[in-house]
């Protein structure tokens, strides 16, 4: 029977899918395993199915042993995962694209209207039971009919984000890999009222937007991520946002996450949300579901149904 390791909880949908396909072992631990944790808990299986908080590299391959067939990240980000390394061992990578492409634009979408309308700021008055009264200048937003979104990286989510701005009435500009009707992304940092980030984190989007990006935005514009935390050169924000050089920034993923930058806490322009993209009953089951299949296939000797190519 082969062994499979699952480093972190996942949905019972998808312990049944891998229970038909080999004994099951998953982390007991309500956190995520140390690299030394990992490395001792798959000793010996055949297939992993990691989250994007593993490390899942040459060094996991080799703590497996030679039996290992089939690595797969529930995410569809992939930057937690050395694929050379694993493909170099023969080992197959897949991830999750296309279930989680509505739920993350949804997100985005609500973190969009969060910073804007300050919904946030709002609720922390009232909670705090500050007294208050409807007034003509009360808490005022920006509205987004007639604005300009800018979307880096338009893949399935950035295009899932442009559909629903259009519903707003916004316009869209968007940078990225040589899509058609792209703009340069200097451009789209002058025009966009809202920019918000869906470009994968590579070598070559770590820190895209730094000081300089951030500097380029007009004072009056928002940024919202919900990507990866280090896209956003965290300190650079917090000193833009200080300096009024953008109007405020709704965030979902962190540069070393869990950890927040500090100066970003005690702000009323930052909406914050702890890495909720996905996170719907639906979505994370389906990315489970699609990690397992894969598993499945590879070790039944199939092709997986979304493999990562090195
Ligand atoms: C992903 O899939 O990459 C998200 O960040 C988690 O859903």
């Amino acid at each position: 029977m082969p062994k499979i390791a699952v480093t972190r909880w996942i949905p019972d949908d998808a312990v049944k899918v891998l229970a038909e396909a080999g004994e099951v072992a998953v982390s007991e631990l309500d956190r995520p395993l140390t690299g030394d944790e990992l490395r001792e808990f798959v000793a010996g299986a055949d297939a992993v199915v990691g989250m994007l908080h593993d490390r899942l590299d040459g060094a996991l391959a080799d703590a497996a042993g030679p039996g290992l067939k089939v690595v797969a990240n529930v995410a569809v980000g992939y930057d937690n995962v050395d694929v050379p390394a694993l493909a170099g061992r023969g080992v197959v990578v897949t991830n999750t694209p296309g279930v989680l492409t509505d739920a993350t634009a949804d997100l985005a979408f609500g973190l969009l209207l969060a910073v804007t309308r300050r919904i946030g700021e709002g609720e922390r008055l009232l909670r705090s039971r500050t007294p208050w009264s409807f007034h003509l200048g009360f808490l005022l937003g920006s509205g987004l009919q007639g604005k300009t979104l800018g979307i880096v990286g338009f893949g399935q989510i950035g295009r899932a984000v442009a559909k629903r701005a259009e519903a707003f009435g916004m316009s869209i500009v968007h940078s990225g890999r040589s899509k058609p009707g792209s703009v340069p992304f200097e451009e789209l940092l002058a025009r966009s009222d809202v920019v918000s980030l869906h470009c994968p984190l590579t070598p070559e989007t770590r820190h895209l937007i730094d000081a300089a990006a951030l500097r380029a935005m007009k004072p009056s514009a928002y940024l919202v991520n919900t990507t990866r935390g280090p896209v956003v050169d965290e300190a650079a924000l917090a000193d833009a946002l200080e300096a009024g050089e953008i109007a405020g920034a709704a965030l979902d993923v962190f540069e070393k996450e869990p950890d927040v930058e500090p100066r970003l806490l005690g702000r009323d322009d930052v909406v914050l949300s702890p890495h909720l993209g996905s996170a719907t009953v639906e979505t994370r089951t389906a990315m489970a579901v699609l990690a397992a299949r894969n598993v499945a296939a590879v070790l039944a000797g199939r092709p997986p149904l979304t493999e990562v190519k090195p």
